[in-house]
């Protein structure tokens, strides 16, 4: 029932690869073999199939046609493209650490911070763009890498050779999600990748009618051991959802032809109207990464992402749309249009979100910076008071309120990490223990201040330099105290105390 599809072009390979003909009755068709099990000669033999867990015709057609089209060793299909990510990502063990691409898609970075991080196999995003601060993302820990090319939603665009020979330098796995490109635009097992996968939910399926996920292996090792994990944890996709998505490849050139027309006129338009603040394009000559995107890929590819000027309201956007559906997914021959930090993106920490620049646009963001701003002032009066007592903390803030560079970077600062109030609040409540006159508040005040750092550094190793400025901070400032303490607690007798 597989075809050999090596020489043909691949817009043929696209329609006739995986299946050649249905052995039984001709069929031009791949049947749905819709059964789960199949009848044995005798005990003890090897048969070709079994049960349809571990292999079924209609599915091991998609898989083999997958294969083809990836250029890779053996495919897999899953129920989603989740699925086929845990599949993945089951080839790990604990202890082992594996670095994403700073945008991937929200549900990616869920899967690993809500479920692999429980069963130990940590992970850190990396700025894919930039060699050296990828490179030194990595641990002695670090298993693999998981990239996605143009990543979701921002369509940053990474070098796939380039990172893959700096992974493979640290004997690393690459994976590549092409979920966005598809085989027909890039291939990136042929430039260095060792596992390719799949949301076929998207645009292999094409016509938002299933949801399934794809992987494709580059050796006959990897295959082995998918093959076995694709079996234990059972993940499989249907016989007619295998089926559809045969049927959704085979127009997969002439959708993604189309496509990427449409979405570099659409980015083009977006790019000169007064309303847009920002377009995010990789076919468009002025965005980043547009020259690897033409060495890697085909085209800029169907995805276009925009921000709106910052003085239109999102929230009349969306409603106003005609034609154009607000919907999560892509990849159908409908247009849809998502809002990801409130949608594809929402599984990610508001914070990681903006530190990668997937902001919430439509917030109230003035209200909040105001708030922030007045936090700011007190908090700077009340470590000065602390520090000195009530006549500089007067000062300390009349000064700051005359200071236009204070407004400045308090308001820069504050709308754009959430974080910052919280360390100045630390720093306020440390400078309060360590200003105090008892040697045990201080000393608990010590203790607790390095399980905070500790448990800071394993929740978030990002959020270890701002814990380690306060801590340089505190211990700074710890030795003026003391000098001081005296002075500064017979004038002001602290509240600890
Ligand atoms: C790039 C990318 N990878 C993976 C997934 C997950 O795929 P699925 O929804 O089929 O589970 C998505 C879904 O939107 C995606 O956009």
């Amino acid at each position: 029932m597989e075809s050999d599809m090596s020489g043909m072009k691949f817009s043929t390979a696209l329609i006739h690869g995986g299946v050649h003909e249905d052995g039984g009755t001709g069929s031009v068709n791949v049947p749905i073999y819709q059964t789960s099990t199949y009848a044995q000669e005798n005990i003890g033999g090897v048969p070709k199939w079994e049960y349809s867990r571990t292999g079924n015709p209609t599915r091991a057609a998609l898989e083999s046609l997958i294969a083809e089209l990836e250029s890779g060793a053996a495919g897999f299909a899953f129920a989603s493209g989740l699925a086929a990510e845990t599949a993945v990502l089951s080839l790990f063990e604990s202890g082992d650490h594996i670095l994403l691409s700073e945008n991937v898609y929200g549900g990616t970075f869920r899967l690993m911070d809500k479920i692999f991080k429980n069963f130990g196999i940590t992970f850190s995003l990396a700025d894919t763009t930039d060699a050296a601060a990828f490179e030194a993302a990595f641990t002695p820990q670090t298993k693999a890498i998981l990239i996605e090319s143009p990543a979701n939603p921002l369509l940053t665009v990474t070098d796939i050779a380039a990172v893959a020979e700096i992974a493979h330098r640290h004997g690393a796995l690459v994976i590549v999600d092409n979920t966005f490109m598809t085989p027909y635009l890039q291939k990136p097992l042929t430039l260095g990748a060792d596992v390719v996968l799949h949301s076929a939910t998207k645009y292999l399926g094409g016509h938002s009618d299933l949801v399934a996920g794809l992987v494709v292996v580059k050796d006959a090792s990897l295959a082995e051991r998918l093959a076995f994990i694709q079996n234990s944890t059972g993940g499989v996709l249907a016989p007619f959802d295998s089926f559809l998505l045969i049927r959704g490849i085979r127009t997969l050139a002439v959708r993604m032809d189309r496509h990427a027309l449409n979405a570099e006129k659409i980015a083009r338009h977006l790019a000169a109207h007064p309303a847009v603040r920002k377009v995010y394009y990789p076919g468009l000559e002025t965005a980043q990464g547009h020259a690897i995107q033409e060495k890697q890929a085909k085209n800029g590819g169907a995805m276009v992402s925009f921000e709106l000027a910052p003085e239109r309201d999102i929230k009349k956007f969306f409603p106003a749309l005609r034609v154009v559906t607000l919907a999560e997914s892509l990849g159908g021959v409908e247009s849809l249009v998502c809002h990801p930090a409130t949608m594809t993106h929402a599984a990610i920490p508001k914070e990681t979100r903006e530190a990668v620049g997937i902001t919430d646009g439509y917030l109230p963001l003035t209200v909040l910076n105001m708030l922030a701003l007045m936090l700011g002032a007190f908090l700077t009066w009340h470590i000065a008071y602390r520090l000195r007592g009530l006549a500089f903390g007067a000062k300390v803030l009349l000064l700051s309120t005359l200071n236009p560079i204070y407004y400045v970077s308090v308001f820069w600062v504050y709308s754009n990490t959430l974080s910052v109030p919280f360390m100045m609040a630390l720093l306020d409540l440390a400078v309060t223990i360590y200003s105090s006159k008892s040697p045990l508040i201080r000393f608990i005040g010590g203790i607790s201040f390095s399980i905070t750092f500790i448990f800071a550094y394993f929740i978030r190793p990002t959020a270890v330099i701002p814990v380690i400025a306060l801590v340089f901070c505190v211990f700074c400032y710890r030795g003026r105290l003391f000098a001081k303490e005296t002075l500064i607690n017979q004038r002001f007798p602290k509240i600890w105390d």
